[in-house]
């Protein structure tokens, strides 16, 4: 999940092939994206329990960006329903969801062209959730390795029936557009495989076969997995992320305080000196430069220079995002009125597909 993602490292041995298989299928993907754009859709999301950071931003915007300039359709869910997978409390759950529309549309998502929705305003996608849980076992849903790791993390807290289940409703949230291309990272792979069984288990069921639902391929993003201030996954609930909505000074703040350690002499080493390389990565990543050429640039300066290099590519890179979302936040009705939009896009679209799944399984009076 968007604030929880373990890193990818922390999944099970038995996924390794999983991720193999889709990293090359990604590859072959890439290529017939570039031939034939308009031959997918794409449907991708991120739960809303905070704003998006810098991880978010070369983790997945700017590849949902790139797919959306080559034409292809494009649906973005902000997943309300799975902030409660693991919380009792939802927090400023309306800020964070007209937080992400923002962050969405100062990255460059044009909502002209793409499907901003909520789950919670598109009861057909939330209804499919039912015959796709009498498709799948409970077995099934026990051995998925994201949960498990989830349930992990919750350290003997008690697993809520929606954490165990919300596979089938992500499920449900790519089979109602009838997405065939799903951008995402390492974490929701089995996600991803759980979508594609229910999808040719209902075509074999309910449909002989014929192709109800496509069976929608992972994209896996390229993007390095970045490293907060303190050196562990960034992430919102850990204080270390560097969020697309701060100032130039908390910027700034934040990066000073960043961990990174005694040698003067900056070296791109990720492995021996994994902060220093962090910061010397999302610097490169800003300036469109390499991370090597860059530490040789810093040189003897340590860590005061190499700090003062990171902020100053990151704000000068998020500049110009930061200014838009300034605009658009300025004018309340703006975020909501694309939103609303877009759940009226969404909605139509699910009924569409809920009413040919209630005709295929004679649910018709
Ligand atoms: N679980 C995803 C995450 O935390 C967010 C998400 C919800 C999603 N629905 C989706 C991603 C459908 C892809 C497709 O990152």
């Amino acid at each position: 999940m968007t604030d929880t993602t373990l890193p990818t490292g922390d999944l099970p041995d038995d996924h390794d092939e999983s991720y193999r298989v889709a990293a090359a299928r990604s590859a072959t993907l890439e290529q017939r994206i570039s031939d034939a754009p308009s031959t997918f859709r794409v449907l991708t999301g991120d739960r809303p329990t905070g704003t998006l950071h810098l991880g978010h931003y070369f983790g997945t915007l700017a590849n949902r960006v790139r797919l959306q300039r080559t034409g292809m359709d494009v649906l973005l869910v902000i997943a309300d329903y799975q902030v409660i997978t693991d919380r009792d409390s939802v927090g400023d759950l309306r800020g964070n969801v007209l937080g992400i529309v923002a962050d969405y549309l100062a990255a460059g998502i044009d909502p002209a062209r793409a499907t901003i929705f909520t789950h919670s305003a598109v009861p057909a996608l939330n209804q499919l959730m039912l015959p796709f849980l009498s498709l799948v076992t409970d077995a099934e849903l026990r051995r998925n390795p994201t949960i498990k790791a989830e349930a992990d993390a919750a350290a003997g807290r008690a697993l809520s029936g929606l954490l165990l289940t919300y596979p089938v409703h992500q499920a449900a949230d790519i089979l109602f557009a009838r997405a065939n291309l799903v951008p995402v990272g390492r974490d929701q792979l089995p996600h991803l495989e759980a979508t594609r069984t229910i999808a040719r288990r209902f075509n074999d069921r309910y449909a002989g076969g014929q192709e109800v639902f496509p069976v929608p391929d992972a994209l896996l993003t390229q993007a390095p997995l970045l490293l907060g201030t303190d050196g562990v996954k960034m992430s919102k609930s850990r204080g270390n992320a560097i969020e697309l909505r701060a100032s130039a000074d908390d910027t700034a703040r934040l990066l000073k305080r960043a961990k990174t350690d005694t040698d003067r002499t900056i070296t791109y080493d990720p492995v021996a000196r994994p902060e220093v390389a962090n910061l010397l990565l999302i610097a490169a990543l800003c300036t469109g430069q390499d991370p090597q050429h860059l530490a040789a640039t810093i040189g003897t300066g340590g860590a005061a220079q190499l700090k003062a290099t990171v902020t100053e590519a990151v704000n000068e890179h998020l500049r110009p995002l930061r200014r838009r979302r300034a605009e658009l936040t300025s004018d309340p009705g703006l975020l909501l009125h694309v939103l609303h939009e877009g759940n009226a896009r969404a909605k139509a679209l699910a009924d569409a597909t809920l009413d040919s799944v209630r005709t295929l399984m004679a649910m018709t009076y």
